[in-house]
């Protein structure tokens, strides 16, 4: 391939850019040339598409949020839409795109691979909830901003003897509350994937009263939502002054950690050398440890295991 193009699709995540800045690198550095194409799949029908070269990714390795920008394109969904973006590869001359985003961004590469265009997908979406990898860039940064944040809240919980019920993104998926739900030491962590109930939460909390506890932290994913009135209940049914707070997009910005840049950066050399050799209808995945690669089909069709056995570590140590 001569040229290649790159794009990020959907929410953005943090370690984007890093993503992007090593597709270009290793594509200049195997004699190839990049085109950037912004926002998402709308950049492909519109031919909003930008010269990348080795200069122009310079400076973006530590910024969260996508220099590409993204965005949702219901229009690239429709036979119309994607026949618009094929011409629009044949008119600027991309062989072959990076496509940096979650599982509707991967279906709209492999629509993409079908009609002739080879796609590579790199997970990018702060929810780690794709299922054929065991990571996705930006999950490390998400995490560690909802960390901050509660260890925050808790500084003014601890102060009044409150508890504070604290919402983290997640609309599907529990990830970000599981972790950062153990790092914080939370009370009850509620996510998606089990069912809890709030009186469960509250014998809890009367439980650990009990042995002396007067503060708590209860983290609640997204998806399960209902924060105010999670507090409401806790604060009817125990007494405890309860406060909820919605962490929202501030965990979707930020710098990235080290993790997501060097994943980032691996993701997207293996991208490029799979396009090298003309391979596309694939996404990249972490698996036990590694870089590597399965059909989008194949990725697509995949279940992810939520992590009961983490799960049950932070109900055990949380009482
Ligand atoms: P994510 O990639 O984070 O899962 P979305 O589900 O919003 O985010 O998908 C991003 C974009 O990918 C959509 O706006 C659309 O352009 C494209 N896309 C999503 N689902 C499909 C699909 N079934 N077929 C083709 N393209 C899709
Ligand atoms: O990036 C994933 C995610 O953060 C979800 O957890 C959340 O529900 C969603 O994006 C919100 O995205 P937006 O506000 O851009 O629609």
């Amino acid at each position: 391939m001569k040229t290649i193009g790159v794009l990020t699709s959907g929410g953005d995540a943090p370690g984007m850019n890093a993503a992007v800045r090593a597709v270009v690198r290793t594509a200049v550095s195997l004699g190839m040339s990049v085109k950037g194409i912004r926002r998402g799949y709308n950049g492909l029908i519109e031919g909003d598409i930008i010269d990348l070269d080795l200069r122009s990714v310079s400076d973006i390795i530590h910024r969260g949020g996508t220099v590409l920008y993204t965005a949702r394109s219901p229009k690239f969904k429709t036979e119309e839409g994607v026949s618009e973006a094929i011409e629009n590869c044949k008119k600027y001359g991309i062989e072959g795109i990076v496509v940096i985003g979650g599982d509707g961004s991967f279906r709209g590469a492999r629509d993409l691979s079908l009609r002739g265009i080879p796609c590579v997908g790199i997970p990018g979406t702060i929810d780690n909830d794709i299922s054929s990898t065991d990571y996705t860039i930006g999950f490390d940064t998400a995490m560690n901003t909802a960390m901050e944040m509660v260890d925050k809240i808790r500084d003014t919980a601890q102060s009044h003897d409150r508890c504070s019920v604290v919402e983290v993104m997640g609309r599907r998926a529990g990830y970000i509350a599981l972790q950062s739900g153990i790092a914080v030491g939370a009370t009850a962590i509620l996510v998606p994937e089990i069912e809890t109930k709030i009186e469960d939460v509250i014998t809890k909390i009367k439980e650990t009263q009990k042995t002396g506890k007067q503060h708590f932290i209860i983290v609640v994913a997204e998806g399960v939502g209902g924060v105010e009135d999670i507090a409401k209940q806790i604060e009817e049914a125990t007494g405890i002054e309860s406060r909820a707070t919605i962490l929202g997009h501030v965990q979707r910005g930020g710098r990235p950690t080290v993790r997501d840049r060097v994943m980032a950066t691996q993701m997207g050399y293996a991208a490029v050398e799979l396009l090298k050799d003309g391979i596309g209808n694939k996404v990249i995945c972490y698996k036990n440890g590694k870089i590597t690669n399965l059909d989008i089909y194949e990725a697509l069709n995949m279940k992810k295991e939520f992590d009961y056995e983490m799960y049950n570590v932070a109900h055990t140590t949380s009482i």
